[in-house]
């Protein structure tokens, strides 16, 4: 039976947008479903995996075992996951994080006015998650798995991130495919990890999410350290 044998991994994923609040009415955010890591939150609990999953908004069913903590903003998914990812063997990032937030959320509604036709909003960065647990010492730091949606240059881009924010693995998937990624219940990715002597690769062909995400997990839990018991 396809089973994780001896302890069960403590796996964590983030999942779905951040919503960024500009007024108490108003919010920045994006497209992302949370399907995608929904259904490595689904497959992970099914092989037997302790799955904590950290998910900003989404209009989905929580999986069966897993367990869920809601978050809205960056700022709230990038404490559960720094609280979280300290204890875990497996970190995937599989949210949509803002990329930046409103410097000051107004505390009320935002007027329109009749002198001016523009309104400029100061926006600040947001923490990178996925590459602050990636920095994490040693003795407290969980494999860690990125995604990267891009438009062009699909591998080129991802071997970048995979590098720059210290990852152990990237899936890459090319969001200007009709059908695919965003909203869809399909997707094509490639995989790429770290290896001693560089990268290996492997391409994964349109398919169900959540037959890509059996095949992400299963790729991710080759590259946990292997536990000896006793
Ligand atoms: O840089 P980019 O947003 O394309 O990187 C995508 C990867 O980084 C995803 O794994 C995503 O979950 C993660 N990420 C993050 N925190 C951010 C931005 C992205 O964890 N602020």
């Amino acid at each position: 039976p396809k089973s994780i044998t001896g302890n069960a991994p403590h796996i964590v994923i983030t999942a779905g947008p951040t919503r960024e609040a500009l007024d108490p009415v108003r919010y920045l955010s994006n497209h992302s479903s949370g399907k995608m890591g929904y259904a490595l939150a689904a497959e992970a609990a099914a092989l037997g995996a302790r799955v904590s999953l950290i998910s900003g908004p989404v209009n989905l069913a929580t999986p069966h075992g897993v367990e869920r903590i809601d978050v809205e903003t960056a700022m709230q998914m990038h404490q559960a996951a720094l609280r979280l990812a300290p204890q875990a063997a497996l970190f995937i990032g599989c949210a949509a994080v803002a990329d930046y937030r409103a410097d000051s959320a107004a505390e009320h509604k935002i007027k329109k006015t009749d002198d001016s036709d523009t309104l400029t909003l100061t926006l600040v960065k947001n923490p990178d998650i996925i590459a602050e647990v990636a920095a994490l010492p040693a003795n407290q730091r969980p494999v860690v798995v990125g995604f990267a949606a891009e438009t062009q240059d699909l591998a080129g881009y991802a071997q970048d991130k995979l590098q720059r924010k210290g990852l152990d693995m990237i899936v890459a998937n090319d969001v200007s495919q009709q059908g695919l990624g965003f909203g869809s219940d399909e997707n094509a990715a490639l995989l790429f990890w770290r290896v001693t002597s560089g990268t290996e690769q492997l391409a994964a062909p349109p398919q169900p999410k959540t037959q890509l995400a059996a095949l992400i997990i299963r790729q991710a839990l080759t590259l946990l350290p292997t536990q000896s018991s006793g």
